[in-house]
């Protein structure tokens, strides 16, 4: 439970906000590298942590993203022209360059130099792994570029995907986290979905429906343990991290790829969850990629030239309730993440925390929830966050059978540790 005030505190994320000010000190993914595929490609329009903005791509191939609004009288650059060296506002043709600075002004006599003096708001970006990600925060607090293993493995491991998720980002962030609701709500693709089924570990899932949690922190959030009874005295662990502020990995199942997720807000009632399916030592094969783009697994069927999920809750996302009753989809919606998806949405925009009643398996979510609120609070006393540096990003989910009386964080070789050209611990 939240008290509305604490409530506020970690989900409003707009500018001047104290959760805003924490987000805007990390690298933040904002779109897939072939939205803006082009040197001089249509721009387009990004809302972020409440602000919109413009992103493009200039004739050098530079990435800009900047305030979406003409200095001049408002009109939205959305329209502009992507032009030689940058943006021309299409009404009286002020250009900005991808820094946001004014490089002319067709009616002002050049020697008067007035354009010098107009730069709109624009933020540095950086494209790494097929993603591109901008910092909004103090420059002299610029972090190092984002480490996640999903941005450095080749092109052909790797398959990448963002939805509109119409909720607050921490509902969302907080299903990822809770991983209680694993075995019921998805039973249904435990047994079917060709990246799930058929795994040791799969079958140890579906056998036990009473795992215990464990958590623990580590330097960019916490590691999340999940047990269920195994064969010969032992556990079958699984562990999700929860990389600060809003990234979760997904326990892999066998040899099938990781999958890792970031809940980012476009503002305070509407998030992008981002899919990043990878593999840390070998291409995606024919299969997986087939089910990836045709939105299966974790990711989702989209509606044509948009991120919204054709199923949505204008259509009741589809829900079949003959598969409901029959438990080939045990809530009648079709696929993880729109099963996910369609529940945090259920609960409102921005979730009402002061009427919830916890319990022992939300434990995660509650230490979640302190640790984002205390960063937020702690960076206005000047602390520095964590999860900033490679240490916290380059890490994995892991699953692993362990004797009963070895502790999940104490597993022999470090399974949560990315290890160049060495697979994730999976079985
Ligand atoms: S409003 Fe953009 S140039 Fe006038
Ligand atoms: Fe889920």
């Amino acid at each position: 439970m939240l008290t509305h005030e604490r409530n506020k505190l970690v989900t409003e994320t707009g500018p001047g906000t104290a959760m805003g000010n924490l987000f805007r000190r990390y690298w933040i993914p904002f779109l897939l590298s072939d939205e803006v595929g082009e040197p001089e490609c249509a721009p387009v329009r990004v809302k972020l942590l409440s602000e919109r903005l413009l992103a493009f791509r200039d004739s050098n191939g530079k990435l800009g993203l900047i305030d979406e609004f003409c200095a001049h009288r408002g009109v939205s650059l959305w329209f502009g022209r992507n032009e030689e060296g940058g943006i021309r506002c299409p009404y009286h043709g002020w250009k900005y360059d991808f820094s946001g600075q004014c490089t002319e002004i067709p009616s002002e006599p050049e020697a008067s130099g007035y354009c010098k003096n107009i730069a709109l708001k624009s933020y540095p970006c950086l494209e790494r792994g097929g993603i591109i990600w901008t910092y909004m925060g103090p420059p002299e607090d610029q972090p190092p570029p984002p480490a996640f293993e999903w941005t450095s493995v080749p092109e052909r491991h790797r398959f990448h995907s963002k939805r509109l998720e119409e909720c607050n980002y921490l509902q969302a962030l907080e299903g990822g986290i809770d991983s209680s609701h694993v075995g019921l709500l998805h039973s249904g693709e435990l047994r079917s979905d060709p990246l799930h089924h058929g795994s040791k570990g799969s079958d140890y899932h579906l056998a036990d429906r009473e795992p215990k949690f464990e958590v623990r922190e580590s330097p960019g959030g916490l590691n999340i343990g999940v047990r269920r009874n195994a064969e010969d005295e032992k556990y079958y662990w699984r562990v999700t991290p929860w990389i600060m502020p809003w990234y979760t990995i997904v326990p892999p199942y066998g040899d099938n790829p990781l999958h890792g997720h970031a809940w980012v807000p476009i503002d305070d009632e509407n998030c992008f969850a981002w899919t990043f399916s990878y593999h840390p030592t070998r291409p995606l094969n024919e299969l997986e990629l087939g089910v990836m783009r045709a939105g299966g697994s974790l990711h989702v069927k989209l509606i044509p030239g948009t991120f919204r999920p054709m199923a949505n809750k204008d259509n009741d996302y589809m829900i079949d309730r003959g598969a409901q009753k029959a438990g080939s989809a045990y809530s009648g919606v079709k696929g993880i993440s729109m099963q996910d998806a369609s529940l945090q949405e259920s609960m409102g925009r921005i979730s009402d925390r002061s009427r919830e009643n916890l319990v022992m398996t939300d434990k995660a979510i509650v230490m979640a929830r302190g640790r984002l609120r205390k960063a937020a609070l702690d960076l206005e006393k000047g602390k520095r966050p964590a999860g900033l540096d490679a240490e916290s990003q380059e890490v994995r989910s892991a699953s692993y059978v362990l004797p009963r009386d070895v502790a999940f964080d104490q597993a022999p070789g470090e399974p949560m540790k990315v290890k160049k050209g060495v697979a994730h611990t999976s079985i």
